[in-house]
């Protein structure tokens, strides 16, 4: 048995099977820059970056000193308690990067993106003076209680109610999954209106404290929101008073090419969520808002033991000193043309991609059975997965059927290792359509011999 298999099988004896595994058999033992080495001494390239979590690299020189250089000095201290730099520092660099309107804005640190997006709903809450909040399917959130509510996948709620009370949902608008027979103008026309409409059927408006959506949706598979759709959500906010959150724990810090998904289309919301890359792979998180939004909470309500961890700020800083040297939302954008580049070819040559789609490097290709949007293919994702794994590439997928493959990989990917994990990726691709189809008894896809390299 190699070590990798000897670790999964204590894994197994001692962990709980609710804390899921993406991908079956991988295993982390160091990493850097974009590679993982795995328990046996095998090198993966990373497309996953521990879910969006490793935009600077793993083990950035500069993240490492500083997490270092802070753990000689100070390892918590509770902004509680006493008043420490490396989180005042912080909040000052984010609101700097995230200005939230031209009223001033404030920062709050917690440890996850659960956390954060807690602790938004609780200044939108207490700034409203209202219950109600909008959620999109789709969405996910996290997996604490209120987080799981506003989740919709079931996969990640079964077994987990009685949920949150006074949330409501509505469909995100992906225009692919329906709509597509519409222009985009009267596709976005079609959902406002829904919304409208749910202040009557549904929730009044003068009961909702917030609507919060993903500007490009993570687990959901990287759908993008229409910007008109976005402004005309800010339109009927301001209209009704209500918080619009937008979370960009998985979009943020580079990875669509912006410091902020959001950025993107010139909207800017009341209240905002922020984790995973902020940290450089410490557990950091942030709310981010307008002043008035985030000093209407009273004071006790947010917050925590750990939020803030001075090792964790310090680490979050030089993440972020370090795609600003490096220029990462370039190089996002870069990646992600190369990415997508690559799946439009994978649609070329197999008739089993639905659709390809996403913002800067946060790119995806979604599979249904033929092509058919509406028939998905997870059997065959997992499979391609399962190759890829097996041949040192670290993908995983995404979307409530997992009928989606994302790459989410460190912005220090090289241009030679990117290439060599979508060659490997479009290969097994091709291969577990072939292997299905065969099964199926039906004629194998077209598609080119394995092993070319581009
Ligand atoms: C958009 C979004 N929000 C919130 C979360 C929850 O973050 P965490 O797992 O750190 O609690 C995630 C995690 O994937 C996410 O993608």
């Amino acid at each position: 048995m190699s070590t990798s298999e000897q670790l999964i099988q204590r894994r197994e004896a001692v962990v709980p099977r609710a804390v899921a595994r993406f991908a079956a058999n991988a295993t982390a033992d160091s990493a850097n820059g974009a590679m993982i080495t795995d328990a046996d001494g095998r090198e993966m390239i990373d497309f996953a970056g521990g879910i969006g979590v490793m935009n600077v690299g793993h083990c950035d020189d500069n993240v490492v000193n500083a997490i270092c250089e802070q753990a000689k000095k100070l390892t918590h201290g509770c902004i509680h308690v006493s008043t420490y730099e490396p989180y005042v520092q912080l909040c000052e660099k984010l609101v700097e990067l995230f200005p939230h309107g031209d009223k001033g804005t404030k920062a709050m640190l917690v440890n996850s993106g659960a956390e954060a997006v807690e602790n938004a709903i609780k200044f939108a809450r207490q700034a409203t003076k209202r219950p109600a909040i909008i959620a999109f399917s789709e969405g996910f959130h996290g997996r604490t209680l209120l987080c799981t509510t506003l989740t919709s996948k079931t996969g990640y709620k079964s077994g987990c109610g009685p949920f949150a009370p006074e949330v409501y949902r509505l469909p995100y608008p992906n225009q692919f999954r329906s709509g597509r027979e519409l222009d985009s103008a009267a596709f976005v026309e079609r959902e406002l209106a829904r919304l409208r409409d749910a202040f009557v059927s549904m929730v009044r408006a003068e009961d909702v404290a917030a609507i919060i959506l993903e500007v490009v949706q993570g687990e959901g598979g990287f759908c993008v929101a229409p910007q008109a759709y976005l402004k005309g959500l800010r339109q009927i906010c301001d209209e009704h008073g209500i918080m619009l959150i937008f979370d960009e724990v998985q979009s943020g810090f580079c990875r669509t090419g912006k410091w902020a998904a959001y950025q993107h289309f010139d909207v800017t919301p009341d209240i905002s969520t922020w984790a995973k890359s902020m940290g450089g792979g410490m557990p950091i998180s942030a709310v981010i808002g307008k002043t008035e939004v985030m000093d209407a909470a009273l004071p006790g309500t947010c917050g925590g033991t750990y939020g803030g961890n001075p090792i964790a700020c310090a680490a979050s800083l030089a993440a972020i000193e370090s795609m600003q040297n490096h220029d990462m939302n370039s190089r996002a954008i870069e990646i992600g043309t190369r990415v997508k580049q690559r799946f439009e070819q994978i649609r070329d040559k197999c008739n089993w991609v639905a659709d390809v789609r996403g913002l800067g490097a946060m790119q995806a290709i979604v599979f249904g059975e033929h092509g058919k949007p509406d028939v998905p293919a997870p059997v065959m994702v997992r499979q391609a997965l399962d190759g890829c794994i097996a041949r040192g590439v670290l993908a995983i997928p995404a979307g409530a059927a997992g009928t989606t493959i994302r790459v989410l990989s460190p912005l220090v990917i090289t241009d030679e290792q990117l290439d060599r994990g979508l060659n490997i990726l479009e290969e097994e691709v091709l291969k577990a359509v072939a292997a299905i189809q065969h099964t199926n008894g039906e004629a194998p896809a077209k598609q080119p011999a394995l092993g070319v390299r581009r």
